[in-house]
């Protein structure tokens, strides 16, 4: 199965930094924030990922990462010429997908469980998309998704809701087949001005074509000053923090 990260955007909640420096090469414990992604796809057996991030970035991307050999990953970049959300990045990677399922990941998710099982489980399911959800106290700051009754499927996923909906967290770990590429193009601007991952799920959930999984580790958007500081006291409380120092 083949990756894709997405790490453009313009990082907002992290100024000043983000004025001089993407996110994603940001520490997290020992290592740049995007350093965890790769290797969570790397240990899931994923060999092919597509980097995409902004014009101004992608030198520093290639020069910290280079084509992966140290990771033992095939690694390839491409610029998205503005943040026009996440769909608009994803947008990019239909070439490089050709046609087969693959794995997306936000490249400033930082997360304790191996993808390998749900990456297992999406093989095999016939449904043609997956998420992961995460419970979390601060639902207004995510896309959540509302499961019915017996808890079986997700019905809708609302995008930073401002009145209560659901707890679950839809987390920037995805799962798709080629199909979300026809969607995106269905896709119309936010309010906010961007193409929304949410809306693409949600077509998804009209097909009844979208299956949920349960994260069970920590797991951290690390966009804001609060949350990177958390993703640092989990990385430096686990005991792989120097996993990957051969780098
Ligand atoms: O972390 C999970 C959440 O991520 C989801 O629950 C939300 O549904 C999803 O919209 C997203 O919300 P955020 O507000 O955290 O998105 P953010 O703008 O921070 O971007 C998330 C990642 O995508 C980040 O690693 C940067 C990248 N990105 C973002 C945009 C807008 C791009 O590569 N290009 C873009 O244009």
């Amino acid at each position: 199965m083949k990756g894709v990260i997405l790490a453009g955007g313009s990082g907002t909640r992290l100024k000043p930094f983000t004025k001089i420096i993407n996110k994603h090469l940001l520490p997290v414990g020992p290592f740049p924030m995007l350093h965890w992604s790769i290797l969570k796809l790397k240990e899931a057996g994923v060999e092919e990922v597509l980097i995409i991030t902004n014009n101004e970035s992608i030198a520093h991307f290639q020069t910290m990462f280079g084509s992966g050999e140290s990771y033992q990953i095939n690694l390839s970049y491409k610029a998205q010429p503005h943040a026009g959300g996440i769909s608009h990045g994803l947008a990019l990677a239909k070439d490089f997908v050709n046609g087969e399922r693959f794995i997306l990941l936000l490249g400033d998710n930082i997360f304790e469980d191996s993808l390998k099982p749900y990456i297992q489980s999406f093989i095999s399911q016939k449904e043609s998309a997956k998420v992961l959800l995460k419970e979390v106290d601060d639902p207004e700051r995510y896309g959540v998704g509302v499961i019915d009754e017996d808890r079986r499927i997700i019905t809708s996923i609302v995008e930073k809701p401002t009145s209560f909906v659901s707890n679950f967290c839809v987390t920037g770990i995805y799962m798709y087949d080629s199909l979300v590429f026809s969607y995106i193009e269905k896709l119309t601007v936010s309010a906010r001005g961007e193409l929304e991952i949410t809306d693409v799920n949600n077509m998804y959930i009209a097909n009844d074509s979208l299956t949920y999984e349960m994260l069970d580790g920590w797991w951290v958007d690390a966009g804001t000053h609060e949350s990177l500081y958390e993703a640092n006291q989990f990385v430096y409380q686990s005991r792989d923090h120097r996993k990957g120092d051969e780098q």
